[in-house]
């Protein structure tokens, strides 16, 4: 199990951290003792994760953009971080097509800012960069794939996350691979889970925002499988990725990190979830044929569980579970979200 104590007193520095998983890791990172700076746009709403968990509170904040280089370079130069974690980025399929360009420089001038920032750092010791599963090419393979699978995406944000390793990969060759006290290392995963994503056109986000508005949910793809994975699992991966590769090259290149069985269709998980929910939902099928669906896109781990001794903790159930207790506690008992969101962090990470 990863001890978090490695973290304490580290000076951090997080890209991302107002959105969904930023604002997870960033709260964990708070929890272990961590010193930390975020850097990223600001929070769309009123009641994200950032203000639930009082981040704007916690932490020192840049409202900033990572297309801005030299703002970005200013940050990191004033902070000298230890680790950079970079989740920043343009994450959604469908918003994808709408606006290509911001996608596409979002997602890979982002990253290159990060890499040249992080390539002439004396301080920093380990970098993370976060892209995804669909940097994969897909070809509906169903056994998954793994780390050395041909990578290429057909959709402006599968691309954008493809182009964003392959220039990660030419900096580790050119640059990275030849210093031995700084490691650089990105996470490919996908269709995470948890509380507090509020994101458009991700299932569990529209399936809660139809509860609190008492609308009919539509599904759009039933039958697509997916294989779902609480945040709690994969961030246990981003820390253990940044901790081995504190200060040593020897871990560097890309890793995945996915659920070992958790492969649901949509209609079953959200079957599921109503039933952890007590939730009586009539439901619609709505396919949007604007939107080209990719079909199953499975991720093989065995990368990562035998060189970085991580394995996914978290069945589907406990998975859906952890998800619709906190998506309750938001809907009935607001006041207390801090708290439940403490407790669900201290009995994943902590026991
Ligand atoms: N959630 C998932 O299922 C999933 C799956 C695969 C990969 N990812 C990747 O994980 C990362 C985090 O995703 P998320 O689900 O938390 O997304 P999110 O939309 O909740 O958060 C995105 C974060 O990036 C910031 N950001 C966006 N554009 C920016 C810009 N130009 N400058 C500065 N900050 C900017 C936002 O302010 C926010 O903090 C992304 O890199 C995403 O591609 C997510």
């Amino acid at each position: 199990m990863l001890n978090l104590l490695f973290f304490r007193g580290k000076k951090i520095f997080i890209t991302g951290h107002t959105g969904f998983k930023g604002s997870w890791l960033t709260y964990i990172l708070y929890l272990s003792g961590a010193k930390l700076v975020g850097y990223s746009l600001k929070p769309k709403n009123s009641y994200d994760n950032f203000y639930l968990f009082k981040l704007n509170q916690k932490i020192k904040n840049y409202f900033g953009d990572v297309r801005d280089e030299k703002n970005l370079r200013n940050a990191i130069i004033k902070f000298k971080p230890d680790i950079i974690f970079h989740l920043a980025a343009q994450p959604l399929v469908k918003e994808s097509y709408k606006d290509p360009k911001f996608t596409f420089v979002t997602n890979i001038m982002g990253t290159m800012n990060i890499l040249e920032i992080a390539r002439e750092s004396k301080n920093v010791k380990s970098v993370v960069i976060i892209t995804s599963d669909k940097c994969y090419k897909n070809f509906e393979k169903k056994s998954g794939y793994s780390e050395f699978d041909e990578l290429g995406g057909q959709d402006p944000y599968s691309a954008s996350k493809a182009a964003a390793e392959n220039i990660f990969y030419s900096y580790q060759k050119s640059y990275f691979d030849a210093k031995t006290d700084i490691g650089l290392v990105s996470a490919r995963a996908g269709n995470v889970i948890g509380g507090g994503d509020w994101s458009k056109d991700r299932i569990i986000p529209d399936f809660i925002k139809s509860i609190i508005k008492k609308k009919i949910f539509s599904i759009r793809s039933p039958n697509s499988t997916r294989p779902w994975q609480h945040v709690f699992d994969l961030i246990n991966g981003y820390l253990i990725l940044s901790k081995k590769s504190y200060g040593t090259n020897k871990y560097n290149g890309s890793w995945n990190f996915g659920p070992d069985k958790n492969h649901l269709t949509v209609k079953y998980l959200i079957s599921e979830l109503s039933k952890i929910m007590h939730i009586k939902k009539q439901l619609k099928i709505k396919k949007d044929k604007k939107v080209k669906e990719t079909g199953l896109l499975s991720l093989k781990i065995h990368k990562s569980k035998r060189l970085l001794k991580w394995r996914p903790k978290l069945s589907y159930l406990r998975t859906l579970k952890l998800t619709a207790e906190w998506y309750q506690c938001f809907i009935y008992d607001k006041k207390n979200i801090e708290r439940l969101t403490r407790r669900q962090i201290k009995d994943f990470f902590y026991d």
